[in-house]
């Protein structure tokens, strides 16, 4: 597939999943802006690929984000920034309830309203955001996370409906544990709660999956490349489950 002439956004393409998509984009010929709030690992990204480009911007501040998507002028905008925290339910703070929120809800509606915003009076146009298999279903001990990303879900086939007829998709693509840093970052937390190993850490996490291993990354890219390609323009308002069967 092609993507020559296309201009893409991805948001936290400075690591995982995001770092994949933005390749992969840009390797179909796509021109991909990709952004973060850390500088570092974004100029590792765009090293890669000479049509990969860094901004520093965070999704949660709404003057930061709307200027960067609008300097961008982007066919295909991958809100896939996103962070997790975990706690029982009785102890999770208000503090930590907020910051889910922030960054996983109001992120992605400041991301896909600068990108609607963005595509007025384009005849094509990608909006796609990476919600998780915890916007289908829930979880033990990560509730807030599981609120906003149920949240995303609902934005999403939503925003579909108002595009429907703009050669606009929205769509949802719902991963399940994927094995990314932030997993990673979740297994220290598990080993440091519970005091188990690393690799039982990580065989709990492979255990939710019917497969049993985590969802390699490339996977997600290939489903945002399919989005993006020819035969998906009646695809829209969709949450794509890319779990192993999980949800
Ligand atoms: N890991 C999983 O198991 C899993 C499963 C299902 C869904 N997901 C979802 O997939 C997406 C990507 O996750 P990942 O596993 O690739 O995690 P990751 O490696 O931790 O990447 C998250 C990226 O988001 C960026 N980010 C975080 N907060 C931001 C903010 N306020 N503004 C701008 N960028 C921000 C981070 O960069 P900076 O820190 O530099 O800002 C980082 O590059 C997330 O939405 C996540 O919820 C993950």
């Amino acid at each position: 597939m092609s993507l020559d002439g296309k201009k893409a956004f991805v948001t936290g393409g400075g690591s995982g999943v995001g770092a994949v998509i933005a390749t992969m984009l840009a390797e179909a010929g796509a021109e991909v802006t990709i952004c973060g709030r850390r500088p570092a690992p974004l100029d590792v990204v765009a090293a890669t690929h000479p049509n990969i480009m860094p901004v520093v911007a965070d999704i949660t501040d709404e003057a930061a984000i709307s200027k960067a998507i609008a300097a961008c002028a982007p066919d295909i905008v991958v809100a896939n920034a996103g962070a997790s925290e975990s706690a029982p339910f009785a102890k999770t703070e208000l503090a930590s309830f907020e910051r889910m929120m922030s960054v996983n809800l109001t992120g992605t509606f400041l991301t896909l309203r600068g990108a609607t915003r963005a595509m007025q009076g384009k005849p094509w146009g990608r909006l796609i955001a990476i919600a998780s298999t915890a916007g289908i279903k829930g979880y033990p001990y990560v509730a807030p996370y599981a609120a906003a990303k149920h949240g995303v879900v609902g934005m999403v086939k939503s925003v579909a409906l108002e595009l429907v007829r703009k050669g606009i998709t929205v769509n949802a693509i719902c991963p399940g544990f994927l094995d990314t840093e932030m997993t990673e970052r979740s297994i220290a937390n598990i080993v440091e709660k519970t005091g188990r190993s690393y690799d039982e850490a990580r065989a709990s996490l492979e255990a939710t999956n019917p497969m049993h291993r985590l969802v390699p990354p490339e996977d997600v890219a290939r489903a945002v490349l399919w989005l993006c390609g020819e035969g998906s323009d009646m695809v829209t308002g969709q949450c794509i489950s890319v779990s192993g069967g999980e949800t």
